[in-house]
């Protein structure tokens, strides 16, 4: 059995493909794969009602062969069933959690095969067919959780940031997702159309101030950061107005700010609440809401 996260991008998502800085925190919650013994290599995941062998044709079939390329041939067969405790398509890293679990997973079927480095690449494969041009900080946060700064590169730099303060997470899911690579090619057309606007490096801006803040603990500072984030992302072309009602409900029940997560054009929310305030924004943007917390490190009283 094999554990993944999920992620939620808190700064920086879109900017990071052509080479700003973003920071993104682990979930607790993510992906779980588990291996049984197949003569064929087979997707199950019923909770997304999917079964899909290689070579189906599918993209997710398609996925998994990419993966699987990338492993040693000894691996590269099996049956894995995937229990997520993440919704699919929504900004939250689900497609990478899961290459990355059954990465993992597919290398338990012998002791000495179990190498991160493998796991990478194989994941990076897989999500090359759904993205296009990943920046590679999915799978990053998938393997590792916790939070970090992430610049892509060959390979990428990754550093981890402590929070000075919990930051008190509400995450949402509001609609379903777009398609990631279309949403990337989209926000490449509208730059080159505008060139001298310097939107994506305003976003790396953000970025390096929102990571400061979160060292010093300046929460409410965290949050505006978010919110102007948010509306970079939104002058990209990348929000909607589901997205953006669902940003004025978190910051009306009381979140020090609000931006949509991942790719956008639908999909999910990340809303920082102050102290106590989480529960009260959860319930102000539905059922599907959850509380995800980043324990702050550096601060003791
Ligand atoms: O929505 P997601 O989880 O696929 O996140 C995409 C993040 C982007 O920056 C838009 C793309 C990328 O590869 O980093």
């Amino acid at each position: 059995m094999a554990f993944a996260s999920g992620k939620v991008l808190l700064f920086g998502e879109h900017a990071v493909v052509h080479g700003e800085p973003a920071i993104a925190a682990g979930l607790d919650r993510g992906v779980v794969a588990t291996r049984h013994d197949a003569d064929e290599l087979r997707l199950v995941v019923p909770a997304w009602d999917l079964d899909v062998r290689a070579g189906d044709g599918s993209r997710v079939g398609r996925a998994i062969e990419a993966l699987a390329g990338a492993l040693p041939a000894e691996a590269r067969r099996g049956r894995f069933e995937v229990s997520p405790s993440i919704p699919p398509g929504a900004g939250l890293g689900s497609s990478a959690a899961l290459a990355v679990a059954v990465a993992r997973a597919a290398l338990s079927v012998a002791n000495d095969l179990a190498d991160e480095e493998l796991v990478a690449a194989a994941a990076l494969a897989s999500e090359r067919v759904f993205h296009g041009n990943p920046s590679g900080l999915d799978h990053t946060v998938a393997m590792r959780g916790g939070l970090i700064r992430f610049r892509r590169g060959t390979p990428p730099i990754v550093d981890p940031l402590s929070a000075a303060e919990t930051l008190s997470l509400v995450v949402a899911p509001v609609e379903p997702g777009a398609d990631t690579g279309a949403m990337v090619r989209g926000v490449a057309r509208r730059v080159d159309h505008h060139p001298g606007l310097e939107l994506l490096a305003a976003i790396g801006r953000v970025v390096d101030r929102a990571a400061a803040c979160i060292r010093d603990g300046d929460i409410e500072a965290v949050g505006e950061l978010m919110d102007i984030n948010h509306g970079l992302l939104a002058a990209l072309g990348v929000s909607t107005p589901g997205l953006d009602a669902a940003c004025h409900r978190a910051r009306n029940a009381g979140a020090l700010g609000a931006k949509l997560t991942g790719a956008g054009g639908g999909g999910a929310i990340v809303a920082l609440a102050a102290a106590e305030g989480a529960d009260e924004i959860a319930a102000a943007l539905g059922p599907g809401a959850f509380v995800a917390t980043v324990a702050g490190g550096n601060h003791h009283g």
